[in-house]
Protein backbone atom coordinates (compact mmCIF):
# COMPACT_ATOMS: atom_id res chain seq x y z
CA UNK A 1 0.00 0.00 0.00
CA UNK A 2 1.28 3.51 -1.11
CA UNK A 3 1.75 6.31 1.63
CA UNK A 4 -2.37 7.27 0.92
CA UNK A 5 -4.17 9.55 3.61
CA UNK A 6 -6.30 7.89 5.56
CA UNK A 7 -9.74 7.91 4.72
CA UNK A 8 -11.25 7.48 8.14
CA UNK A 9 -10.27 7.20 11.82
CA UNK A 10 -11.52 4.84 14.27
CA UNK A 11 -10.90 4.86 17.87
CA UNK A 12 -11.84 2.25 20.15
CA UNK A 13 -12.69 3.07 23.88
CA UNK A 14 -14.07 6.32 22.56
CA UNK A 15 -16.11 6.41 26.15
CA UNK A 16 -12.99 6.27 27.63
CA UNK A 17 -10.22 7.80 29.92
CA UNK A 18 -7.59 8.24 27.18
CA UNK A 19 -10.46 9.57 24.50
CA UNK A 20 -11.78 12.41 27.20
CA UNK A 21 -8.43 13.75 28.08
CA UNK A 22 -6.42 13.47 25.09
CA UNK A 23 -8.21 12.03 22.01
CA UNK A 24 -10.99 14.40 21.81
CA UNK A 25 -8.75 17.75 22.38
CA UNK A 26 -6.37 16.71 19.78
CA UNK A 27 -9.52 16.06 17.35
CA UNK A 28 -10.16 19.08 17.66
CA UNK A 29 -7.26 20.88 17.41
CA UNK A 30 -6.61 18.76 13.72
CA UNK A 31 -9.88 20.32 12.93
CA UNK A 32 -8.62 23.43 13.73
CA UNK A 33 -5.65 23.43 11.43
CA UNK A 34 -7.62 21.95 8.74
CA UNK A 35 -5.98 18.71 9.00
CA UNK A 36 -9.09 16.21 9.66
CA UNK A 37 -11.64 16.06 7.12
CA UNK A 38 -12.53 12.39 7.40
CA UNK A 39 -15.40 10.50 9.53
CA UNK A 40 -14.30 10.06 12.80
CA UNK A 41 -15.87 6.58 14.42
CA UNK A 42 -15.75 5.97 17.34
CA UNK A 43 -16.26 2.54 19.04
CA UNK A 44 -17.27 1.39 22.57
CA UNK A 45 -19.04 -0.83 25.07
CA UNK A 46 -21.75 1.54 27.14
CA UNK A 47 -24.50 1.40 25.53
CA UNK A 48 -24.51 5.01 24.15
CA UNK A 49 -25.83 6.72 21.32
CA UNK A 50 -23.79 9.20 19.01
CA UNK A 51 -25.61 11.92 20.48
CA UNK A 52 -24.32 10.89 24.44
CA UNK A 53 -20.48 10.39 22.38
CA UNK A 54 -21.22 14.17 21.09
CA UNK A 55 -21.90 15.43 24.86
CA UNK A 56 -19.21 13.51 26.12
CA UNK A 57 -16.72 15.27 23.28
CA UNK A 58 -18.61 18.61 24.15
CA UNK A 59 -17.59 17.85 28.11
CA UNK A 60 -14.00 16.66 27.26
CA UNK A 61 -12.87 20.12 25.29
CA UNK A 62 -15.00 22.17 28.10
CA UNK A 63 -12.62 20.62 30.64
CA UNK A 64 -8.89 19.71 28.77
CA UNK A 65 -8.27 22.97 26.55
CA UNK A 66 -11.17 24.53 25.59
CA UNK A 67 -14.25 24.21 23.15
CA UNK A 68 -13.67 26.02 19.80
CA UNK A 69 -17.75 26.46 18.28
CA UNK A 70 -16.71 26.08 14.55
CA UNK A 71 -14.25 23.26 15.50
CA UNK A 72 -16.24 21.71 17.44
CA UNK A 73 -19.60 21.80 15.16
CA UNK A 74 -17.49 20.56 12.40
CA UNK A 75 -15.60 17.41 14.65
CA UNK A 76 -19.13 16.48 15.33
CA UNK A 77 -20.22 15.97 11.74
CA UNK A 78 -17.38 13.63 10.98
CA UNK A 79 -18.01 11.82 13.86
CA UNK A 80 -19.68 8.68 14.04
CA UNK A 81 -20.51 5.94 16.65
CA UNK A 82 -21.11 2.10 17.00
CA UNK A 83 -21.87 0.89 20.06
CA UNK A 84 -20.92 -2.95 21.28
CA UNK A 85 -19.19 -5.91 22.62
CA UNK A 86 -15.38 -6.09 21.44
CA UNK A 87 -16.14 -9.67 21.67
CA UNK A 88 -18.85 -9.82 19.33
CA UNK A 89 -18.93 -10.34 15.54
CA UNK A 90 -21.90 -7.86 15.16
CA UNK A 91 -19.59 -4.32 16.60
CA UNK A 92 -17.22 -5.35 13.52
CA UNK A 93 -20.15 -5.80 11.13
CA UNK A 94 -21.57 -2.57 11.96
CA UNK A 95 -18.27 -1.05 11.78
CA UNK A 96 -17.69 -2.09 8.24
CA UNK A 97 -21.09 -0.49 7.47
CA UNK A 98 -20.15 3.17 9.31
CA UNK A 99 -17.17 2.89 7.43
CA UNK A 100 -18.79 2.83 3.74
CA UNK A 101 -16.47 2.61 1.03
CA UNK A 102 -13.65 4.31 3.08
CA UNK A 103 -10.16 1.44 1.72
CA UNK A 104 -7.55 2.99 4.08
CA UNK A 105 -9.23 3.67 7.61
CA UNK A 106 -6.83 3.80 10.93
CA UNK A 107 -8.03 2.07 13.75
CA UNK A 108 -6.73 3.36 16.85
CA UNK A 109 -6.36 1.22 20.11
CA UNK A 110 -7.24 3.48 23.12
CA UNK A 111 -8.37 0.73 24.89
CA UNK A 112 -6.56 -2.18 27.59
CA UNK A 113 -4.38 -4.01 26.27
CA UNK A 114 -5.72 -7.19 27.36
CA UNK A 115 -8.36 -6.47 24.68
CA UNK A 116 -5.71 -5.80 21.14
CA UNK A 117 -5.59 -8.97 20.39
CA UNK A 118 -9.78 -10.19 20.18
CA UNK A 119 -10.08 -6.21 18.43
CA UNK A 120 -7.52 -7.13 15.72
CA UNK A 121 -8.57 -10.70 15.38
CA UNK A 122 -12.23 -9.08 14.40
CA UNK A 123 -10.70 -6.54 12.56
CA UNK A 124 -9.32 -9.53 9.97
CA UNK A 125 -12.73 -11.21 10.00
CA UNK A 126 -15.07 -8.92 9.40
CA UNK A 127 -12.76 -6.96 6.63
CA UNK A 128 -12.34 -4.11 8.50
CA UNK A 129 -8.41 -4.45 8.79
CA UNK A 130 -7.95 -4.48 4.79
CA UNK A 131 -5.89 -1.60 3.51
CA UNK A 132 -5.83 -0.31 7.56
CA UNK A 133 -3.52 1.22 9.66
CA UNK A 134 -3.73 0.69 13.13
CA UNK A 135 -2.70 2.03 15.69
CA UNK A 136 -1.53 0.45 19.51
CA UNK A 137 -1.36 2.52 22.48
CA UNK A 138 1.21 2.02 25.15
CA UNK A 139 2.42 -0.12 26.88
CA UNK A 140 3.55 -2.63 24.03
CA UNK A 141 3.18 -6.11 26.04
CA UNK A 142 3.56 -6.98 29.56
CA UNK A 143 7.04 -8.61 29.06
CA UNK A 144 8.94 -9.63 26.18
CA UNK A 145 7.32 -13.02 25.69
CA UNK A 146 3.80 -11.14 25.56
CA UNK A 147 5.16 -7.96 23.27
CA UNK A 148 6.51 -10.69 20.71
CA UNK A 149 3.12 -12.61 20.56
CA UNK A 150 1.27 -9.15 20.23
CA UNK A 151 3.81 -8.39 17.19
CA UNK A 152 2.90 -11.19 15.56
CA UNK A 153 -0.97 -11.11 16.27
CA UNK A 154 -0.72 -7.56 14.11
CA UNK A 155 1.32 -9.15 11.32
CA UNK A 156 -1.54 -11.18 11.00
CA UNK A 157 -3.46 -8.67 9.50
CA UNK A 158 -1.42 -5.75 9.33
CA UNK A 159 1.98 -4.78 7.69
CA UNK A 160 4.91 -3.56 9.67
CA UNK A 161 4.83 -0.49 7.78
CA UNK A 162 1.36 -0.25 8.59
CA UNK A 163 1.46 -0.81 12.45
CA UNK A 164 1.53 2.18 14.62
CA UNK A 165 3.16 1.71 18.28
CA UNK A 166 2.70 5.15 20.17
CA UNK A 167 4.55 6.57 22.59
CA UNK A 168 3.78 10.13 22.65
CA UNK A 169 7.08 11.39 23.63
CA UNK A 170 8.29 10.59 20.28
CA UNK A 171 5.38 13.34 19.58
CA UNK A 172 6.88 16.39 22.06
CA UNK A 173 8.70 18.73 20.22
CA UNK A 174 10.76 19.03 23.40
CA UNK A 175 11.72 15.71 22.95
CA UNK A 176 12.63 16.05 19.15
CA UNK A 177 14.81 18.84 20.20
CA UNK A 178 17.13 16.93 21.87
CA UNK A 179 17.92 15.48 18.33
CA UNK A 180 18.02 19.31 17.18
CA UNK A 181 20.26 19.88 20.23
CA UNK A 182 22.93 17.14 19.09
CA UNK A 183 22.72 17.34 15.52
CA UNK A 184 22.29 21.07 14.22
CA UNK A 185 25.01 22.07 16.14
CA UNK A 186 28.60 21.51 15.62
CA UNK A 187 29.75 22.07 18.68
CA UNK A 188 27.98 19.62 20.78
CA UNK A 189 28.99 16.53 19.17
CA UNK A 190 32.91 17.33 20.23
CA UNK A 191 31.81 17.08 23.85
CA UNK A 192 28.95 14.55 23.61
CA UNK A 193 30.74 11.17 24.26
CA UNK A 194 32.87 9.22 27.10
CA UNK A 195 35.81 11.68 26.71
CA UNK A 196 33.79 14.58 28.45
CA UNK A 197 30.90 13.27 29.99
CA UNK A 198 31.07 11.79 33.09
CA UNK A 199 27.35 10.34 34.26
CA UNK A 200 23.96 11.43 32.45
CA UNK A 201 20.71 11.75 34.49
CA UNK A 202 16.84 12.18 33.36
CA UNK A 203 14.37 12.42 35.95
CA UNK A 204 10.61 12.40 35.20
CA UNK A 205 8.98 13.84 38.29
CA UNK A 206 5.16 13.86 38.55
CA UNK A 207 3.94 15.45 41.92
CA UNK A 208 0.29 13.89 41.44
CA UNK A 209 -0.34 10.25 42.19
CA UNK A 210 -1.98 8.04 40.07
CA UNK A 211 -5.48 10.22 39.28
CA UNK A 212 -7.67 7.34 39.58
CA UNK A 213 -6.11 4.95 37.22
CA UNK A 214 -5.26 2.57 40.59
CA UNK A 215 -6.28 -0.23 38.08
CA UNK A 216 -4.43 -0.14 35.79
CA UNK A 217 -1.33 1.37 37.47
CA UNK A 218 -1.21 -1.48 40.17
CA UNK A 219 -1.15 -4.06 36.88
CA UNK A 220 1.72 -1.68 35.30
CA UNK A 221 4.42 0.31 37.69
CA UNK A 222 6.42 2.86 36.76
CA UNK A 223 9.10 1.40 35.31
CA UNK A 224 6.13 -0.18 32.27
CA UNK A 225 4.03 2.54 32.90
CA UNK A 226 6.66 5.08 32.06
CA UNK A 227 10.63 4.11 31.94
CA UNK A 228 10.42 1.30 29.19
CA UNK A 229 8.76 3.25 26.61
CA UNK A 230 9.11 7.25 26.86
CA UNK A 231 12.38 7.78 29.36
CA UNK A 232 13.76 5.24 27.06
CA UNK A 233 13.00 6.81 24.16
CA UNK A 234 14.86 10.02 25.47
CA UNK A 235 17.91 8.09 26.31
CA UNK A 236 17.72 6.75 22.97
CA UNK A 237 17.71 10.39 21.44
CA UNK A 238 20.72 11.40 23.73
CA UNK A 239 22.80 8.32 22.58
CA UNK A 240 22.18 7.60 19.18
CA UNK A 241 24.48 7.97 16.52
CA UNK A 242 23.97 10.50 13.38
CA UNK A 243 21.70 8.79 11.46
CA UNK A 244 22.85 8.77 7.70
CA UNK A 245 19.82 9.31 5.87
CA UNK A 246 16.71 11.42 7.46
CA UNK A 247 14.05 9.23 6.53
CA UNK A 248 12.49 6.79 9.48
CA UNK A 249 14.48 3.60 9.18
CA UNK A 250 17.85 5.06 9.03
CA UNK A 251 16.23 6.90 11.93
CA UNK A 252 14.74 4.46 13.91
CA UNK A 253 17.78 2.14 12.95
CA UNK A 254 19.82 3.93 15.20
CA UNK A 255 18.07 3.66 18.15
CA UNK A 256 17.67 0.51 18.15
CA UNK A 257 20.63 0.10 18.06
CA UNK A 258 21.65 2.00 21.28
CA UNK A 259 19.41 -0.03 22.87
CA UNK A 260 21.34 -3.28 21.72
CA UNK A 261 24.36 -2.28 23.30
CA UNK A 262 22.32 -2.00 26.53
CA UNK A 263 22.74 -4.87 29.01
CA UNK A 264 20.01 -6.35 31.39
CA UNK A 265 19.71 -3.82 34.52
CA UNK A 266 20.95 -5.56 37.39
CA UNK A 267 19.59 -5.73 40.90
CA UNK A 268 22.00 -3.45 42.47
CA UNK A 269 21.26 -0.90 39.67
CA UNK A 270 17.61 -0.47 40.95
CA UNK A 271 15.54 0.81 43.04
CA UNK A 272 11.61 0.56 43.53
CA UNK A 273 9.69 2.81 46.03
CA UNK A 274 6.04 3.27 46.55
CA UNK A 275 4.35 6.35 48.06
CA UNK A 276 2.53 6.22 51.45
CA UNK A 277 -1.47 6.03 50.93
CA UNK A 278 -1.28 3.99 47.18
CA UNK A 279 -2.88 1.13 48.58
CA UNK A 280 -5.51 2.84 49.45
CA UNK A 281 -6.44 4.04 46.02
CA UNK A 282 -9.58 2.48 44.30
CA UNK A 283 -8.34 -0.70 42.27
CA UNK A 284 -4.76 -1.13 43.89
CA UNK A 285 -4.03 -4.28 46.34
CA UNK A 286 -3.97 -3.72 49.95
CA UNK A 287 -0.66 -5.48 49.66
CA UNK A 288 0.42 -4.35 46.26
CA UNK A 289 4.03 -4.29 45.53
CA UNK A 290 4.41 -1.95 42.42
CA UNK A 291 6.40 0.85 42.59
CA UNK A 292 5.24 3.94 41.65
CA UNK A 293 8.74 5.10 41.89
CA UNK A 294 11.65 4.08 40.01
CA UNK A 295 15.27 4.59 39.85
CA UNK A 296 17.73 3.06 37.09
CA UNK A 297 21.28 2.77 36.16
CA UNK A 298 22.00 1.48 33.04
CA UNK A 299 25.46 1.62 30.64
CA UNK A 300 25.49 1.74 26.92
CA UNK A 301 28.41 -0.37 26.05
CA UNK A 302 29.13 2.03 22.50
CA UNK A 303 32.30 2.99 21.71
CA UNK A 304 30.62 6.47 22.23
CA UNK A 305 29.44 5.61 25.64
CA UNK A 306 31.37 2.46 27.46
CA UNK A 307 31.89 3.54 30.92
CA UNK A 308 28.99 6.69 31.31
CA UNK A 309 26.77 5.63 33.69
CA UNK A 310 23.16 6.57 32.81
CA UNK A 311 20.88 7.03 35.82
CA UNK A 312 16.89 7.33 35.14
CA UNK A 313 14.42 7.97 37.50
CA UNK A 314 10.73 8.83 37.62
CA UNK A 315 7.59 8.81 40.23
CA UNK A 316 4.53 9.66 41.33
CA UNK A 317 3.56 11.87 44.23
CA UNK A 318 7.49 13.63 43.95
CA UNK A 319 7.79 17.28 45.17
CA UNK A 320 7.68 18.59 41.26
CA UNK A 321 6.61 17.86 38.10
CA UNK A 322 9.17 18.17 35.59
CA UNK A 323 11.01 16.08 32.78
CA UNK A 324 14.71 17.22 33.11
CA UNK A 325 18.06 15.92 31.49
CA UNK A 326 21.56 16.66 33.43
CA UNK A 327 24.83 15.85 31.54
CA UNK A 328 27.49 16.52 34.04
CA UNK A 329 31.20 16.52 32.98
CA UNK A 330 34.54 15.85 33.90
CA UNK A 331 36.24 18.01 36.39
CA UNK A 332 38.95 19.85 34.34
CA UNK A 333 42.80 18.83 35.56
CA UNK A 334 43.07 22.58 37.21
CA UNK A 335 44.97 24.57 40.00
CA UNK A 336 41.98 25.25 41.40
CA UNK A 337 41.18 22.63 43.92
CA UNK A 338 38.74 20.25 43.70
CA UNK A 339 36.45 21.30 46.33
CA UNK A 340 35.92 24.37 44.44
CA UNK A 341 34.65 23.00 41.20
CA UNK A 342 31.39 21.92 40.47
CA UNK A 343 31.00 19.69 37.37
CA UNK A 344 30.18 21.57 33.83
CA UNK A 345 26.53 20.31 32.80
CA UNK A 346 24.84 20.38 29.94
CA UNK A 347 20.75 20.73 31.22
CA UNK A 348 17.91 19.85 28.64
CA UNK A 349 14.58 20.70 30.67
CA UNK A 350 11.91 18.96 28.58
CA UNK A 351 9.01 20.08 30.56
CA UNK A 352 6.74 21.96 31.82
CA UNK A 353 9.31 24.33 29.57
CA UNK A 354 12.24 23.83 27.07
CA UNK A 355 14.96 24.61 28.09
CA UNK A 356 18.58 24.35 27.23
CA UNK A 357 21.02 25.35 29.78
CA UNK A 358 25.43 25.05 29.72
CA UNK A 359 26.30 25.42 33.57
CA UNK A 360 29.67 26.52 34.06
CA UNK A 361 32.24 28.12 36.50
CA UNK A 362 33.14 31.76 36.14
CA UNK A 363 34.44 34.28 38.61
CA UNK A 364 32.37 35.55 40.86
CA UNK A 365 31.23 39.50 39.64
CA UNK A 366 31.40 41.14 43.33
CA UNK A 367 34.56 40.16 44.88
CA UNK A 368 37.73 40.08 44.61
CA UNK A 369 40.76 37.15 44.08
CA UNK A 370 39.82 33.57 42.92
CA UNK A 371 36.15 33.32 44.01
CA UNK A 372 34.54 31.23 41.91
CA UNK A 373 30.42 30.51 41.16
CA UNK A 374 28.61 28.31 39.08
CA UNK A 375 26.59 29.35 36.95
CA UNK A 376 23.97 28.79 34.02
CA UNK A 377 23.65 29.46 30.36
CA UNK A 378 20.30 29.58 29.27
CA UNK A 379 17.57 29.90 26.43
CA UNK A 380 13.97 28.45 27.34
CA UNK A 381 10.74 28.73 25.35
CA UNK A 382 7.48 27.72 27.46
CA UNK A 383 4.84 26.14 25.01
CA UNK A 384 2.17 28.03 23.85
CA UNK A 385 -1.54 26.99 23.91
CA UNK A 386 -1.71 26.57 20.38
CA UNK A 387 1.53 24.77 19.93
CA UNK A 388 0.27 21.48 18.59
CA UNK A 389 0.30 18.37 21.57
CA UNK A 390 1.95 15.62 20.93
CA UNK A 391 -0.88 13.14 20.57
CA UNK A 392 -2.15 15.08 17.84
CA UNK A 393 1.03 15.39 16.14
CA UNK A 394 1.40 11.77 16.48
CA UNK A 395 -2.51 10.70 15.11
CA UNK A 396 -1.56 12.97 11.98
CA UNK A 397 1.96 11.08 11.62
CA UNK A 398 -0.16 7.74 11.83
CA UNK A 399 -3.09 9.00 9.50
CA UNK A 400 -0.27 10.34 6.80
CA UNK A 401 1.50 7.01 7.30
CA UNK A 402 4.72 8.41 8.70
CA UNK A 403 6.34 6.00 11.18
CA UNK A 404 9.14 8.10 12.08
CA UNK A 405 7.59 8.95 15.81
CA UNK A 406 6.55 5.53 16.38
CA UNK A 407 8.64 2.45 17.98
CA UNK A 408 9.42 -0.07 15.56
CA UNK A 409 8.86 -4.17 16.54
CA UNK A 410 12.33 -5.05 16.73
CA UNK A 411 12.79 -0.80 19.40
CA UNK A 412 10.09 -2.16 21.58
CA UNK A 413 11.55 -6.06 22.26
CA UNK A 414 15.03 -4.69 23.24
CA UNK A 415 13.30 -2.41 25.48
CA UNK A 416 11.61 -5.30 27.02
CA UNK A 417 14.92 -7.33 27.19
CA UNK A 418 16.59 -4.73 29.25
CA UNK A 419 13.79 -4.50 31.68
CA UNK A 420 12.00 -8.03 32.29
CA UNK A 421 14.71 -9.67 33.85
CA UNK A 422 14.59 -7.76 37.17
CA UNK A 423 11.45 -6.87 36.71
CA UNK A 424 10.87 -10.56 37.17
CA UNK A 425 13.04 -10.87 40.29
CA UNK A 426 10.52 -8.81 42.70
CA UNK A 427 12.85 -6.62 44.09
CA UNK A 428 11.63 -5.11 47.57
CA UNK A 429 9.36 -1.82 46.75
CA UNK A 430 10.22 0.80 49.76
CA UNK A 431 7.38 2.92 51.20
CA UNK A 432 8.03 7.14 50.75
CA UNK A 433 6.43 10.08 51.97
CA UNK A 434 4.50 11.87 49.47
CA UNK A 435 6.29 15.09 48.50
CA UNK A 436 9.63 14.01 48.24
CA UNK A 437 12.16 12.42 45.94
CA UNK A 438 11.76 9.08 47.13
CA UNK A 439 12.93 6.17 49.74
CA UNK A 440 15.79 6.73 51.44
CA UNK A 441 17.78 3.65 49.82
CA UNK A 442 17.55 6.22 46.72
CA UNK A 443 20.78 6.70 48.01
CA UNK A 444 22.31 3.83 46.81
CA UNK A 445 22.04 4.28 43.58
CA UNK A 446 22.66 7.97 42.77
CA UNK A 447 25.26 9.92 40.11
CA UNK A 448 28.43 11.21 41.57
CA UNK A 449 27.74 14.48 43.51
CA UNK A 450 24.23 13.68 43.85
CA UNK A 451 21.18 13.78 41.54
CA UNK A 452 20.23 17.16 40.06
CA UNK A 453 16.76 17.74 41.04
CA UNK A 454 14.87 20.14 38.98
CA UNK A 455 14.50 23.37 40.50
CA UNK A 456 17.23 22.90 43.02
CA UNK A 457 20.39 25.22 42.86
CA UNK A 458 23.35 23.61 44.09
CA UNK A 459 25.49 25.64 46.00
CA UNK A 460 26.99 28.72 44.02
CA UNK A 461 29.59 30.19 45.31
CA UNK A 462 33.23 29.37 46.49
CA UNK A 463 36.14 31.10 48.22
CA UNK A 464 39.60 30.16 47.99
CA UNK A 465 41.58 29.84 50.95
CA UNK A 466 43.92 32.87 48.21
CA UNK A 467 40.83 35.25 47.68
C1 LIG B 1 1.53 8.25 30.35
C2 LIG B 1 1.57 7.51 31.66
O1 LIG B 1 1.95 7.43 29.29
O2 LIG B 1 2.39 9.39 30.43
C3 LIG B 1 1.20 8.41 32.81
O3 LIG B 1 0.69 6.40 31.60
C4 LIG B 1 2.07 9.66 32.80
O4 LIG B 1 1.33 7.74 34.05
C5 LIG B 1 2.02 10.31 31.43
O5 LIG B 1 1.56 10.56 33.78
C6 LIG B 1 2.96 11.51 31.33
O6 LIG B 1 2.78 12.14 30.11
P1 LIG B 1 3.05 13.70 29.95
O7 LIG B 1 2.83 13.98 28.51
O8 LIG B 1 2.10 14.40 30.86
O9 LIG B 1 4.48 13.90 30.40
Amino acid sequence: MTNTHSDALVFFGATGDLAYKKIFPSLQAMVKRGHLNVPVVGVAKAGWNLDQLRARAKDSLEKHGGLDPAAFEKLISLLRYVDGDYQDPATFAALRRELKDANRPAHYLAIPPVLFETVVEHLSVSNCGRGARVIVEKPFGHDLASAQELNKVLLGTFDEADIFRIDHYLGKRAVNNVVAFRFANTFVESFWNRNHIESVEITMAEDFGVQGRGGFYDQTGTIRDVVQNHLFQVLSNLAMEPPVRSDSESIRDEKAKVLRAIPPIEEQNLIRGQFRGYRDENGVAKDSQTETFAVVKLEINSWRWKGVPFYIRAGKCLPTTCTEIVAKFHKPPTLIPDSQLVENHVRLRLSPEITIAMGMMTLAPNAEGLVLQNTEMMATHSPRADEMDAYERVLGAAMEGDSTLFAREDYVEEAWRIVEPVLKKNTPVHQYAPGTWGPNEVDRVVPNGGWSNPGEKKALAFASEAA
